[in-house]
């Protein structure tokens, strides 16, 4: 009788698997809405990628725009002693995730610190936080956790 505990096994295992991706998925779905994804992808960074930008990035996200607080000092999503359980939808992003890193180009992500992720609690940022040269600085070191 092999084959009477090679099923509940697949079927468990195909569980495990569903379950992981799912969670992939949700990170890596779409934020943008469709209608307006095409005119935000089509905007990229105007500033150059230099240490003295980063920096600047940096400052603003640990200082005034205090991404930090949420997003962490590591970019990893756990920031402070937040009760993340308050929150309303997905928890903060992980910048260091290399897969989310590649399935946002640069528009995307300004689109969000202009417009929030709806339903979430990531509010829009521009204008009355950062200005739109401020959000490419913190853009840059956002990408920086990604490796780049
Ligand atoms: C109050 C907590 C909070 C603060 C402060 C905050 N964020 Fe977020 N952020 C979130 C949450 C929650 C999400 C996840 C939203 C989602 O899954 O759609 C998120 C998601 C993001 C995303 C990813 C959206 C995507 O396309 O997947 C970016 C980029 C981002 N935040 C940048 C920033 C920057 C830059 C700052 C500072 C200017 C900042 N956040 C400040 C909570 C916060």
């Amino acid at each position: 009788m092999r084959g009477g505990w090679l099923g509940p096994i697949a079927v468990m295992l195909t569980g495990m698997v569903a379950l992981a991706w799912s969670a992939d998925s949700e990170v890596l779905r779409q934020r943008v809405p469709i209608d307006q994804i095409e005119a935000a992808r089509a905007v990229t960074n105007p500033l150059p990628a230099t240490t003295e930008v980063i920096e600047k990035g940096r400052a603003l996200f640990e200082g005034k725009a205090f991404c930090r607080a949420c997003h962490g000092a590591d970019g990893k999503g756990l920031g402070m002693d937040l009760d993340y359980s308050t929150f309303k939808g997905p928890l903060p992003r992980n910048f260091t995730d290399r897969m989310w890193q590649q399935a946002r180009t640069d528009g995307e992500l300004f689109w969000i610190l202009k417009n929030g992720s709806p339903g979430t609690d990531m509010a829009p940022f521009i204008p009355l936080v950062l200005t739109e040269e401020e959000a490419w600085q913190v853009l840059m070191y956002v990408r920086s956790f990604g490796g780049r």
